[in-house]
């Protein structure tokens, strides 16, 4: 035997929820480049569409569905939609996410709040329990889900960006992961978590950037660059190599973790 192939996805179909943008966008390219067939799904159907076009000019296949993860018609939509394509998934990364406005908890409306849990946490949920009976039924699969460092700590440098909804939720996906990967190990089931921190060149900040003045943004960023060890903001293409190894044989053993990729933030 030798371990040259064991980050190869050849023959496995993965999904990705998000995959119209940013990171969602980085792991599909990714994974089809290690020879998954990838279905990007995202309620922006163009956007997934350009993933897909991204993909075939790279030299790889997939497909994209229209999907909004909040709602259960159209997780079970595009679930059912991908067996009748492909007949099972092997791989599924929980990706879609969004934030809103930057708001202290007391000023936080309960309408930002829903919308968010609905998205962020309930849609981890909803495209978890649609996918687990296929892998249980092939007796493996891989399920990463995009927490965020946000999820392992707070942060408040005098001023908002992190809101109590987000972490709320991406610690909310990191309980899930844990739970979920001890009721699947014996299935043949891996479920483990990625806490990225600040990467940049995605639109998932767009509200609060937008909600904040130019000193502001300025001072956030001082805040957020001067305490990150390694001095830069991660890229989405940083992240591919994790994605592929959690996605693939050659981290076998591993379920139930949550992997920090953020630069050193979290060790400080
Ligand atoms: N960028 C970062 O620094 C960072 C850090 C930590 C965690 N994350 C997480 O990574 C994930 C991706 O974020 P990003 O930075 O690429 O953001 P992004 O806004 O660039 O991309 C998010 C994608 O999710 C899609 N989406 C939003 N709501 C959806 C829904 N209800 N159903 C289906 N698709 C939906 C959007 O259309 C978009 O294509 C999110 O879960 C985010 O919380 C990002």
């Amino acid at each position: 035997m030798t371990f040259k192939d064991i980050f190869a996805l050849d023959g496995r179909v993965a999904v990705v929820t998000g995959a119209g943008n940013g990171l969602g966008r980085a792991f599909a390219r990714g994974l089809a480049d290690f020879g998954a067939y990838v279905i990007c799904a995202d309620r922006d159907l163009a956007g997934a569409e350009e993933t897909v076009a991204q993909i075939e000019a790279e030299g790889g296949s997939g497909a994209a569905i229209a999907c909004d993860v909040s709602q259960t018609q159209s997780v079970d939509g595009l679930f059912g939609e991908v067996l009748r394509l492909k007949g099972g998934v092997d791989i599924l990364i929980n990706n879609a996410g969004i934030s809103t406005g930057p708001r202290r908890l007391h000023e936080l409306p309960v309408e930002d709040w829903d919308r968010l849990m609905g998205i962020n946490l309930r849609g981890v949920f909803l495209c978890t329990k649609a996918v687990v009976p296929m892998m249980m039924e092939a007796g493996r699969g891989s399920i990463i889900n995009i927490s965020s460092i946000a999820g392992l700590g707070g942060f408040y440098p005098g001023l908002s960006r992190l809101c109590a909804n987000y972490s709320a939720a991406k610690a909310g996906v990191i309980g899930l992961t844990k739970q979920a990967a001890m009721e699947y190990a014996r299935d043949g089931l891996r479920i483990n978590a990625i806490a990225p921190g600040w990467h940049g060149g995605t639109n998932l900040g767009n509200a609060r950037r937008a909600a904040m003045t130019p000193e502001d943004t300025r001072r956030m960023e001082e805040a957020v660059n001067s305490r990150i060890p390694m001095g830069r903001r991660g890229k989405p293409e940083d992240l591919v190599g994790l994605v592929v190894y959690l996605a693939s044989d050659a981290s076998s053993y591993v379920t139930g973790q949550v992997i920090a990729h953020d630069g050193g933030w979290s060790a400080d």
